[in-house]
């Protein structure tokens, strides 16, 4: 069985995505083992919650270093034994002790085709503002591996929508979560789990 802790700051839509994968089976073998989140009362949680998924709120202002609220966070994850990290929408940095905690063990999705409008200072609405700004015609999601850059890691499954010229950068952002991010994330993860990713270096292959 392989035990996923999920990260989140917001909404939690692909957190719910998961859920309903694992529901569904498309994710076999695999169990949502905790939801942690650095904001409260976010709609996340709510849904962990109505699932009976131990939840927790992580109160960066609890702790006295960036450091030690990452160790926190690592601890708990151990002590829950997640096999793999999900970065939902989780809108913090985390420290190289933490990616080293979980080497090639922690995912994350970001709304654009990496490496385009990834990077520092890309994240939510931001990303779908600068895709409707530069003009570009395709945009999408994808689902990487996190190593200690900002949206450098091995790039595990990525999947392009179409921008339209009436979007709004809310419009584009619902679109590349339906028909892109709330596919790949759980086809990723069904991937891992049934021990169909391998990785070379920067290069993930699911086809072997
Ligand atoms: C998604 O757009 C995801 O790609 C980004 O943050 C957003 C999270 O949305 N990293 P949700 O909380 O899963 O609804």
């Amino acid at each position: 069985m392989l035990r996923l802790g999920v990260l989140v700051s917001g909404g939690g839509s692909n957190l719910q995505a998961i859920l309903n994968g694992i529901q569904e089976g498309i994710i076999p073998n695999t169990k949502v083992v905790t939801v942690i989140s650095n904001k409260p009362y976010v709609y996340a949680l709510e849904r962990a919650k109505q699932q009976g998924i131990d939840q927790f709120y992580f109160d960066p202002a609890s702790y006295p270093t960036r450091e030690a609220y990452d160790q926190a966070l690592v601890d708990y994850l151990n002590k829950k034994e997640v096999d793999l990290v999900i970065l939902a929408g989780f809108m913090r940095v985390l420290g190289e002790n933490f990616i080293h905690s979980f080497p090639n063990r922690i995912m994350n999705i970001h709304p654009s085709l990496i490496p385009s409008f990834c990077g520092k200072g890309y994240y939510g609405l931001k990303v779908h503002e600068a895709v409707l700004s530069y003009g570009v015609k395709i945009t999408g999601a994808t689902v990487h591996f996190v190593d200690t850059g900002t949206d450098t890691g091995p790039i595990i499954l990525q999947k392009a929508v179409p921008v339209l010229e009436e979007d709004t950068p809310e419009i584009l952002q619902k679109r590349v979560m339906e028909e892109a991010e709330w596919k790949i994330y759980p086809k990723a993860i069904a991937l891992y789990a049934q021990g169909k990713i391998k990785i070379e270096g920067r290069i993930v292959k699911t086809d072997f």
